[in-house]
C-alpha cells in the first residue's frame, strides 16, 4: 500500500488528508462557534502529517477558507497542497445551487485566491458540472486560468466516467471527487477509471457523515487492531486503491489525530474481505 500520491514532480502528498466542510456553522452556513478552535483543528492536522487539505469557497461560504488561511499562516513552512472548488452558489443552510457560468467560475477562482491568501491554487476542482453550460465552456475557463498561472491542476467533482472523459478532451484532469465509502460504492466505475489513468480519487463522505464511526462489524474488526471504527473505515479506503485520497471532515482535534493515525493500519486480507460485505 502506497502512503503517498504523486500529482507531479513537485507535488507529492500523504494520502490521508483533511476536508474543511465540518468547520463552518450548521448546514455548512455561517461562522464556526469558535473561529480559533476551527483554525486549531487544521493546524492539528498539519502538525500530525496532513499535507493535502480539501476546501471550497462555498463552505460557509468562505468561512472554511478563512480558517484555512489562518492555519496556513500559522504554519508558513508546512508545504500543504490546497485543493479548493468553484461552481456552487449558496442560498442558506444546506442549500447548494450549481452555477457554471464561466464568468462566475473565474470570479470564484479569484475569490478563492483572495480568501486563502495564495498566489496560485495547486488543485482547483469544478464542484459540479452545471447542465446549463457545456463541459467545454466550464472546464475551458479553468484551463484558461491554468495557462495564466492561477491554477496548477484541474479536478472534477461528482461526475460520471463519460463526463470525466469529455473533460479530459478539454484539459488534463488530475482528480475526481465523488461520494464513496465502505457502504456507498455506486461510483465504483469512476474509481476504476481513475485508477487506470492515475487520477486521484477523492471520496467525499468517507465516513458516511459519521455513520461509519460505529457498527458491529466495524467495531469487531477495530478491536483486533486496538483501533476505532472510523479508523477502520478509513483504512479500508486506503487499501481499496492507491489512488484514493480520503479527506475525512471533523471539527474535533482529537478526531483529526485519530483519523490520521488510520494510515498506520494495514488491514489483513481477511478483514478487508469481511468489510467488503458491508456494501448495501
Ligand atoms: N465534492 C463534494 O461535493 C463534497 C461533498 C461533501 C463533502 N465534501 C468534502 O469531503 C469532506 C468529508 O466529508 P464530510 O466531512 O461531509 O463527511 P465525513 O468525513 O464522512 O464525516 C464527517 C462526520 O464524521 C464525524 N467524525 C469524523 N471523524 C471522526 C472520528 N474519528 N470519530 C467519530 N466521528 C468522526 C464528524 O463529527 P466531528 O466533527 O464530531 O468529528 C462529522 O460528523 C468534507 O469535509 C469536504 O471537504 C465534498
Amino acid at each position: 500500500m502506497q502512503k503517498e500520491f504523486k500529482f507531479d514532480s513537485e507535488l507529492t502528498v500523504n494520502r490521508l488528508g483533511y476536508g474543511t466542510m465540518q468547520l463552518p456553522g450548521k448546514g455548512v452556513w455561517g461562522p464556526a462557534t469558535d473561529a480559533k478552535q476551527a483554525a486549531n483543528v487544521i493546524t492539528t492536522a498539519i502538525d500530525n502529517g496532513v499535507n493535502f487539505i480539501d476546501t471550497a469557497d462555498s463552505y460557509g461560504p468562505f468561512y472554511a477558507n478563512l480558517y484555512l488561511k489562518d492555519a496556513l499562516q500559522q504554519r508558513p513552512n508546512s508545504q500543504v497542497m490546497v485543493a479548493t472548488k468553484v461552481g456552487f452558489t449558496r442560498q442558506g443552510p444546506n442549500q447548494w445551487t450549481a452555477v457554471g457560468n464561466p464568468a462566475y467560475l473565474r470570479q470564484q477562482v479569484e475569490l478563492n485566491l483572495f480568501s486563502l491568501g495564495l498566489d496560485h491554487l495547486d488543485l482547483l476542482q469544478l464542484h459540479r458540472i452545471d447542465p446549463n453550460f457545456t463541459i467545454e465552456e466550464q472546464v475551458g475557463e479553468l484551463a484558461a486560468m491554468q495557462k495564466e498561472g492561477k491554477i496548477k491542476h484541474i479536478g472534477l467533482s461528482q461526475v460520471s466516467v463519460e463526463q470525466l472523459k469529455a473533460a479530459q478532451k478539454v484539459a488534463p484532469i488530475v482528480s475526481v471527487q465523488n461520494r464513496y465509502n465502505l457502504v456507498d460504492r455506486a461510483d465504483e466505475a469512476v474509481l476504476n477509471y481513475a485508477e487506470q489513468q492515475h487520477i486521484a480519487f477523492i471520496p467525499w463522505f468517507p465516513l458516511a457523515t459519521g455513520k461509519l464511526t460505529s457498527g458491529d462489524t466495524l467495531s469487531e474488526i477495530a478491536a483486533k487492531y486496538d483501533a476505532e471504527p472510523a479508523q477502520i473505515a478509513l483504512a479500508w479506503l486506503l487499501k481499496r486503491s492507491d489512488v484514493i485520497l480520503p479527506i475525512p471532515g471533523t471539527s474535533n482535534p482529537e478526531h483529526v489525530k485519530q483519523n490520521i493515525a488510520a494510515q498506520e493500519i494495514e488491514l489483513a486480507d481477511v478483514d478487508f474481505a469481511a468489510l467488503n460485505q458491508l456494501n448495501k
